[in-house]
């Protein structure tokens, strides 16, 4: 199977029950609603104003959902898995940044009117695909689903029981993230016993080059990243021991697998780093 071509029969069948199962677990065990699942009466108006800044860095990233499911769908509209996923997952993280901005209003922090504001300045970029083909698309969105999850759990163990409202918010969001993370786990499965030496290139591209998606794109962007590094929720080490590592495990690579040139397809195009 040529990378740029949809899947295969086959790996789609399987893809589909993996959306089946995905979908009757989040049913059964993941849907939360923001009005009453959060105790809102517990924010508090004395949380950090640099804690406020990252949850609203949080909230801006997930506010290029357009772009996240517009840009994809139309990769993946004749694979019923994946098509019903990225829809499924789009649901999800509307949520996200929904809840996010909640807070960011209870809390006393922001303003409505704030919250309008950062809504159009950010998203006045575009976020364009990081991968151009469906298997290169799986090892980025596996990535950085993980990576989303630690940035939300980070902030969760900073803020303690500080503040149980925006705890009870990262607890959610971040038991989301890893259900994303748990499906492309399982996709990227089926990619490496379907073709190894093909799925590992692409994999090592994109671990290589990963970035968080649409964290270039505000308009105060290096100070944005910057709080994030400060308070020690993400950084390139963390990266290292809590997204490639546990990847590499998940997937059962050894990392000389990624090292040996051996197992690199010539026939294969090359894969364009994530942006
Ligand atoms: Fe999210
Ligand atoms: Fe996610």
């Amino acid at each position: 199977m040529a990378v740029n071509e949809p899947d295969g029969p086959e790996l789609n069948k399987h893809i589909w029950s993996l959306y089946r199962e995905f979908f009757t677990r989040a049913e059964r065990r993941r849907r939360w609603n923001i009005e009453d699942d959060i105790p809102w009466d517990q924010c508090n108006p004395d949380t950090a104003p640099e804690i406020a800044d990252v949850v609203e860095t949080f909230c801006a990233v997930e506010l290029f959902l357009p772009d996240y499911v517009g840009k994809a769908l139309p990769l993946v509209r004749g694979i019923r898995g994946r098509a019903w996923f990225l829809a499924n997952w789009g649901y999800e993280e509307s949520k996200h940044s929904l809840v996010l901005q909640e807070w960011l209003v209870r809390s006393g922090h922001r303003t409505w009117h704030q919250i309008e504001e950062a809504s159009n300045w950010a998203v006045f970029n575009e976020w364009n695909l990081p991968q151009t083909d469906i298997r290169g698309m799986s090892c980025y969105t596996m990535a950085q689903e993980l990576a989303t999850w630690l940035h939300y759990r980070n902030l969760r163990n900073i803020i303690g029981n500080t503040d149980p409202a925006l705890n009870k918010v990262l607890q959610l969001v971040s038991i989301d993230e890893r259900a994303h993370f748990d499906f492309y786990v399982k996709v990227m499965k089926l990619h490496l016993a379907d073709d190894r030496a093909g799925t590992l290139r692409q994999l090592k591209d994109v671990l290589n080059g990963f970035a968080m998606p649409a964290t270039h794109l505000m308009a105060d962007s290096i100070q944005r990243q910057q709080r994030v590094r400060e308070l020690n929720i993400f950084n390139d080490d963390l990266f290292y021991s809590e997204v490639l590592m546990p990847i590499m495990s998940a997937l059962d690579i050894d990392k000389s697998e990624l090292r040996n040139r051996s197992l690199v397809k010539k026939s294969l195009p090359e894969a364009t780093p994530a942006g």
